[in-house]
């Protein structure tokens, strides 16, 4: 990685992948500093169709349409409706449908300009539309910045469960311009922070030491925000190269997701429970369970859950059950409908349960075959309120 040099210096991360190699570039203001010049120099004399949904077009599509201009590209917009239902086969064929309408050719740019649902639903039409074209994550919510534009996962959700069609495909370039997250609101926020702990609780304990010091500092903005976001991506960034296609310890990303996919799917995937928010509880049960089995202190569990509150998130099965309990998602599930759920998840391998487990703060590591019996037993506890 690059730190960066002088404030307003943007810091790059490389994502080493060889031939599919890209950079991160991450910094206040770099959309309109540096996303059309480097767009120029990746895709010299392509036309740029921009994806976006409906609430990020009406405060930040102007502003990238300009940044392109700047660098000479002619630019198109795509805009669907905001919210992750649009991350389906009817918002994946109206975005493949619009970009072919719009004469997007070979070498034209895709350019996907929002949240983690926009950037899957984009990349997952630029894998395939005139069988693949070129795309640039431009991700303008915190937990896009720190995660799911970076790393080439693309997907729509089936009706089965979520992600379950897409492919591997990495863009050319992630522009993680920190300033549009000046619009977020404060609950999306939060709960993109909720992947940057994931960070620190799986592989860097120096780093959830530093995010402890310097929460209130992160979420105030400015340097801290971006070297909370750099250190992510770096992260991330070195975990894909090593991984890309999730065979061995990509999954280590997948920290807190298990418990976190079946507690989402339970609140409908609905705003009643944003996906930061799930991973936050599922982390926080993680660590519990990995007490259970011995192998993390107690004090450490306490240590990553008051961090976890602390910020907002929640952390107790009992804060949410409201939630859970919205008539999309027929009442409150029991242990057995959360066994159901993370059986459907595609981490299963056999009928057994993988699980991200913890040894320590900042050391995951993947269990593969978590004893149902074992992990009722504890959903059980849990949902009764202890
Ligand atoms: N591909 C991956 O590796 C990966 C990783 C993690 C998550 N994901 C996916 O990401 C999705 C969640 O992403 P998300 O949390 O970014 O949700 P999102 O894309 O739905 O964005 C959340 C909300 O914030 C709004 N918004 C976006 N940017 C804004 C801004 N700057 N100012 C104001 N409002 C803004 C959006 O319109 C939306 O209403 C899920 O579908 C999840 O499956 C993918
Ligand atoms: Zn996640």
């Amino acid at each position: 990685m690059t730190a960066a040099l002088r404030p307003g210096d943007p810091t790059i991360v490389n994502v080493a992948l060889g031939e599919r190699a890209y950079d991160i570039v991450i910094g206040r203001n770099q959309m309109a500093a540096a996303l059309g010049t480097r767009a120029a120099a990746l895709k010299p004399g392509a036309r740029a169709a921009i994806v976006t949904d409906d609430t990020v077009a009406g405060l930040h599509l102007e502003s990238a349409e300009a940044a392109l201009a700047a660098g000479g590209l002619a630019t198109c917009r795509v805009v669907v409706g905001a919210g992750e239902g649009t991350k389906s086969f009817a918002g994946f064929e109206r975005v493949c449908e619009a970009l072919i309408a719009a004469r997007v050719e070979r070498g034209d740019l895709v350019v996907a300009l929002g949240g983690g649902v926009v950037g899957d639903l984009a990349g997952f039409a630029a894998s395939v539309v005139r069988r693949g074209l070129d795309y640039i994550q431009v991700p303008t919510t915190l937990l896009a910045q720190v995660d799911s534009s970076v790393g080439g996962k693309t997907a729509i959700n089936s009706h089965h469960g979520k992600n379950l069609i897409g492919a591997f495909y990495q863009p050319i370039l992630v522009m993680a311009d920190t300033a549009v997250l000046d619009t977020l609101p404060p609950r999306q926020f939060r709960a993109g922070y909720a992947e940057i702990v994931k960070y620190g609780l799986l592989g860097d304990a120096g780093f959830f030491a530093w995010l402890d010091a310097n929460v209130k500092e992160v979420f105030a903005g400015g340097a801290a925000r971006e070297h909370a976001i750099a250190t992510s991506c770096r992260m991330k960034a070195a975990i894909v190269a090593r991984d890309e296609r999730e065979t061995g310890d990509r999954a280590l990303l997948n920290l807190g997701h298990t418990f976190g996919h079946a507690l989402e799917a339970a609140a409908g995937f609905s705003d009643r429970l944003l996906h930061g928010e799930a991973v936050a509880l599922g982390m926080a049960l993680a660590a519990e369970f990995s007490a259970r089995l011995g192998v993390l202190a107690p004090a450490q569990v306490a240590r990553a859950t008051r961090h976890l509150a602390d910020a907002g998130l929640p952390v107790r099965l009992a804060q949410v059950a409201g939630n859970l309990a919205g008539d999309l998602a027929g009442g409150v599930p029991d242990a057995d409908r959360l066994m159901e759920l993370m059986a459907q998840d595609k981490k299963v391998k056999r009928g057994k349960l993988t699980f991200i487990l913890m040894r320590d703060i900042g050391a995951a590591y993947i269990a593969p075959d978590v004893d149902p019996a074992q992990l009722r037993a504890f959903l059980v506890e849990k949902l009764d309120g202890q």
